[in-house]
């Protein structure tokens, strides 16, 4: 089968799509033929090996997995205990190594794809759709009627954050650069702020939650914003350094605010089955939809790579495999 691999840690030019052996799924496992994956910037971590903290995960001097981490499919095959999916299944949820034709996954990594929605829809879902879900309700816990702001709006976590904290109830303000203005508000936001035009931090409104997806701003600036019993919940923030990457953000604001009032926290998203189950029944019901500004092909993989390393997609890049 064809697969995207590296033999090495660098920028995009050091992926390869080449032929490599199918592999066969355990007993828990199912083998899906790989419709459609999308990148994430975990990806763009692996491929480049940074930041260095993480190698022991990542691989030392090379990289120890294929990248991809979102698919959706036709499952091809099932292991002696998988008892939900049959061949024939359409299928989406997370995987490793997902950027090539077949994967094994567990089972339960994976929901049924709404008929209604493209595999191309799906797979930018799993990664993107389960962050926004467990950071606002899981995280945040969001309650009906309470202000969210909503700090990177635009991305692929961030389109997908709006549309779940409006149908948390919230009342929900987002941020981002002024050609992504009209997207964040049709996508349900109630207002919207250009970041290139005007400092969130210095806006007269308190919020019950900051969901920093874009983590472009201080503790000190943030919490300026903040109800005294607020929750910031730090999502992502700039690439940062080699050595601590995103992490440098992250432990300065930890440290700023460890006597503050208000609640901050991290969090890494899991798979979950019954949070896939949750994304796969709000895109049934078309209260959530994947906002995907490109599809590539498998081939064109560092190219996708090489714009969402820019920091500015809009929505999700797509992988059509
Ligand atoms: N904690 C977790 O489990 C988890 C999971 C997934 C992702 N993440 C992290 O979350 C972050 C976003 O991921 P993603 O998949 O959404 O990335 P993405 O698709 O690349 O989106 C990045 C978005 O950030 C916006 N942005 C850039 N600079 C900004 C600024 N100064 N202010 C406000 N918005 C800004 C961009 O909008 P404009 O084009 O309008 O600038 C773009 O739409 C990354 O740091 C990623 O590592 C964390």
């Amino acid at each position: 089968m064809k697969a995207i691999v590296q033999d090495r840690f660098g920028a995009p030019e050091v992926l390869e799509l080449r032929e490599i052996d199918q592999p066969e799924p355990g007993d828990d496992e199912v083998l899906v033929r790989v419709h459609a994956a999308s990148v994430n910037p975990a990806d763009w971590y692996a491929m480049t090996g940074t930041p260095w903290v993480a190698r022991p995960q990542m691989g030392l001097r090379k990289p120890k997995s294929r990248l991809g981490l979102d698919l959706a499919g036709v499952v091809e095959a099932v292991g002696g205990n998988v008892t939900r999916l049959e061949p024939g299944d359409e299928v989406f949820g997370a995987g490793t190594g997902t950027l090539a034709e077949y994967v094994t996954v567990p089972e339960d990594a994976l929901v049924l794809k709404p008929a209604k929605v493209s595999f191309e829809q799906a797979a930018a879902v799993p990664v993107a759709g389960l962050t926004a879900l467990q950071g606002l309700r899981d995280k945040g816990r969001v309650q009906p009627g309470q202000q969210v702001l909503i700090n990177g709006a635009s991305g692929g976590v961030g389109t997908f954050a709006v549309q779940i904290a409006k149908a948390l109830g919230a009342e929900v303000t987002g941020v981002c650069s002024t050609r992504n203005l009209d997207l964040v508000a049709s996508l349900g936001a109630d207002q919207v702020i250009d970041y290139t035009k005007e400092d969130f931090t210095r806006n007269d409104r308190r919020y019950d939650l900051l969901f920093d997806v874009a983590g472009s701003r201080s503790w000190a600036a943030c919490r300026r914003v903040l109800t005294q019993r607020a929750t910031l919940v730090m999502v992502g923030a700039p690439k940062g350094n080699r050595l601590l990457g995103p992490l440098d953000h992250l432990g300065k604001v930890r440290l700023a605010s460890l006597r503050a009032s208000q609640k901050v926290l991290f969090f890494i998203s899991k798979s979950r089955n019954e949070d896939l189950a949750a994304l796969q029944h709000l895109l049934q019901a078309g209260t959530v939809t994947s906002v995907v500004e490109r599809s590539y092909p498998l081939s064109e993989t560092a190219d996708a790579l090489r714009y969402l390393g820019e920091g500015h997609a809009q929505g999700k890049l797509v992988i059509s495999v």
